[in-house]
């Protein structure tokens, strides 16, 4: 069972002025999908603040799932202080969540998401709204642990089945 942790950037949230509607929800969807969510905090829309929860949490889980902060508005920057902290993009992880979004709605392609990989951890950025986090949380969930097997040296086989 691989631990996760949840990030809300959200200045509203932060400052209790909106209950973070997208956290607990995106912890809820990891732990039905098997991970143990072992901690989630909330930053405002902060370059320097994100980049340092980030780096506080993938110390300690394989997976860091963010939401909010990827659109475009001047504060969001959430996809800047992910790619700050990571040493690897990992761009078909937005890729699919942008591709299976279109199908939802247009403004989709407004989600400037990314992912990328921070030493053994994969970091990645949902929307804030909690429709938008599970629509795209949905459509990577299932290729994740593969993934995060890989990263972390488990079974690497990415054909089972198939010869060589
Ligand atoms: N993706 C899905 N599946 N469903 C949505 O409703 N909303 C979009 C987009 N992605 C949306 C979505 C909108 S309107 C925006 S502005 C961007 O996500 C970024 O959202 P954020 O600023 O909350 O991070």
């Amino acid at each position: 069972m691989y631990k996760a942790a949840v990030l809300t950037v959200s200045d509203r949230s932060f400052r209790g002025q909106r209950p973070d509607g997208a956290g607990p929800l995106v912890s809820a969807l990891l732990e039905d999908a098997g991970y143990q969510v072992a901690e989630t905090a909330v930053v405002p829309d902060e370059q320097p603040d994100i980049e340092a929860a980030l780096v506080r949490l993938a110390d300690r889980a394989a997976l860091v799932v963010t939401a909010g902060g990827t659109g475009f508005s001047p504060r969001d920057v959430t996809p800047e202080a992910t790619a700050a902290v990571c040493e690897r993009m990992a761009p078909g992880i937005p890729e699919a969540m942008r591709a299976a979004s279109l199908a939802v709605t247009p403004r989709a392609m407004l989600s400037r998401a990314a992912a990328g990989i921070r030493g053994g951890t994969l970091i990645i950025n949902l929307p804030g709204s909690p429709k938008a986090a599970r629509e795209n949380l949905e459509a990577v969930l299932p290729a994740l642990g593969h993934g995060l097997d890989m990263l972390l040296g488990g079974p690497g086989d990415c054909a089972p089945g198939e010869p060589g």
